[in-house]
């Protein structure tokens, strides 16, 4: 699958997410576009905020992934804490990352807003790649995720 195409994509899903309301419905989809759309992504999903302090698992592409991460905890934690981006080129440099799966190399998690502008989850992205993220990466994936659930 060759580098991702961000105009393209984000056709893709705004013609397959148009005036879809429902939160699973959108993050299903979401993860599985972006599955699909680059090689170097070996897991996406979303982790919902399910209570305060508390991320679940939601809608994913790829092999298991952890039930819940207090956002204490990992990547996924950091970006629900501090409400920003987190782009990970090293999982082994990132205390206290949680490995789901041990070919993990590189990370890339983003908040997700809803329109009244509440944390609702975080979108996970994982690669097996070093350092496989760019700062193009956030930035068209915020503009994605703002379009469908904020
Ligand atoms: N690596 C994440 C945990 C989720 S698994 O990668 C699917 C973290 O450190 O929060």
């Amino acid at each position: 699958m060759n580098k991702v195409y961000y105009a393209h994509l984000r056709k893709t899903i705004s013609s397959l997410t148009e005036g879809e309301e429902d939160v699973v419905s959108l993050m299903a989809t979401v993860v599985c576009e972006l599955y699909h759309s680059d090689h170097r992504f070996d897991w996406t999903g979303f982790y919902r905020v399910t209570s305060p302090g508390m991320l679940k698992i939601g809608p994913y592409q790829g092999s298991h992934g952890c039930l819940k991460i207090p956002f204490e905890r990992g990547v996924c934690g950091a970006a629900a804490r501090l409400g920003k981006t987190q782009l990970v080129a090293d999982v082994e440099a990132f205390e206290g990352h949680i490995a789901c799966a041990s070919s993990t190399m590189s990370e890339l998690v983003l908040p997700v807003w809803d329109r009244a502008g509440a944390l609702i989850a975080v979108l996970d992205i994982d690669s097996d790649q070093p350092n496989a993220f760019t700062e193009q990466d956030a930035a068209e994936l915020e503009i994605i995720l703002a379009k469908v659930f904020s």
